[in-house]
């Protein structure tokens, strides 16, 4: 079995860990965290790997995982690529969204890639029952790609390979469908607030019609999903809400505005007319007062 190093076994190095560690793809034989007391709970909850309190305690390996942070990425591909602990052999991988593997450019003539899963690891445990199906974006060397598609495939995963001078804009996608539509609920949430709706009346109220209208995204698309007063083009109740939240918050009508405008661009799509879009574009772009 190829061995593989961690650096940085937070939410999702630990994961990842445990799951190739269990199914048999990687020995992980090596965890590095900034503190040693992170670094062993990380290794308990692998079962294996040996937490060591600096790089420079870390044994040469097959594979490695930079799993911290992403600004901490550069500075442990420069630090590893000084140690001299990489060859041709080795390969060096990061996980994050935003970066692509030429981040790992000082660890050459190691191979080198970056593969971002599309998932939350907001809680460990729960990722390891959920992480199987996950979808996978992995650039880098052909070699490399090959590894790490093997290796991610048998955690059940789907491999989708991009295009590294793409990554930025991959990663936009992800992070306004899972991070905005969780400022959405917030948002949402302020709203009923302002109309003396409690919180958690306010999410048994939003849970069947969230649900619903994501179901109908994920099997419609957009464009056969959205319904709604832009979608019909009623103008006047778009204009009595824009006034309402104005009233309460500028930033809540602000947000309503701004979405409204791309909520007017994908109704157009539908069957809004071509004078009611234009109605509504003005009354949406109108600064609130
Ligand atoms: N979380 C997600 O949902 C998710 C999803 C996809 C991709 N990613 C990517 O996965 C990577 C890790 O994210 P994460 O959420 O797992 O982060 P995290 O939970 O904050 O874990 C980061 C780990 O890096 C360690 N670390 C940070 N600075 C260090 C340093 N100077 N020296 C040694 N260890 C250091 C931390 O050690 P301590 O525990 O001692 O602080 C911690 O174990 C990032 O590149 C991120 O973009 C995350």
């Amino acid at each position: 079995m190829q061995s593989l190093n961690i650096i940085g076994a937070g939410r999702l190095g630990k994961t990842l860990g445990r799951l190739w560690q269990e199914s048999g793809v990687f020995q992980v034989q090596s965890i590095y965290n900034r503190s040693l007391e992170s670094g062993l709970a990380a290794s308990r909850f692998i079962g294996a790997g040996n937490a060591v309190e600096s790089l420079a305690a870390m044994p040469a390996a097959d594979l490695w995982l930079i799993g911290c942070i992403d600004s901490e990425i550069a500075v442990f591909a420069h630090q590893l690529a000084e140690n001299g602990l990489v060859d041709g052999n080795t390969l060096v991988f990061h996980c994050s969204g935003a970066l692509s593997s030429q981040i790992l450019e000082p660890l050459k003539p190691a191979l080198i890639a970056s593969a971002h899963p599309v998932h939350s690891f907001a809680e460990p445990e729960t990722s390891l029952q959920t992480f199987a199906s996950t979808s996978v974006a992995i650039e880098g060397d052909s070699r490399a790609i090959e590894i790490l598609s093997a290796a991610f495939a048998v955690l059940g995963c789907e491999i989708l390979t991009i295009d590294p001078n793409n990554k930025s804009l991959y990663h936009a996608g992800s992070v306004i469908a899972s991070n905005y539509l969780t400022t959405l609920m917030d948002l949402s949430l302020q709203s009923f607030a302002a109309a003396g709706i409690e919180r958690d009346s306010a999410l048994r109220l939003l849970a069947p019609i969230v649900s619903q209208t994501l179901q109908n995204n994920m099997t419609l698309g957009p464009e056969k999903s959205l319904t709604g007063p832009i979608a019909r083009g009623d103008v006047e109740t778009v204009g009595a809400q824009v006034e309402s939240l104005a009233s309460v918050d500028s930033q809540l009508a602000l947000c309503y505005r701004h979405l409204g405008l791309a909520c007017v661009e994908l109704a157009r799509r539908g069957s809004l007319s071509p004078e009611s879009a234009a109605r509504l574009i003005e009354l949406l772009s109108e600064p609130t007062r």
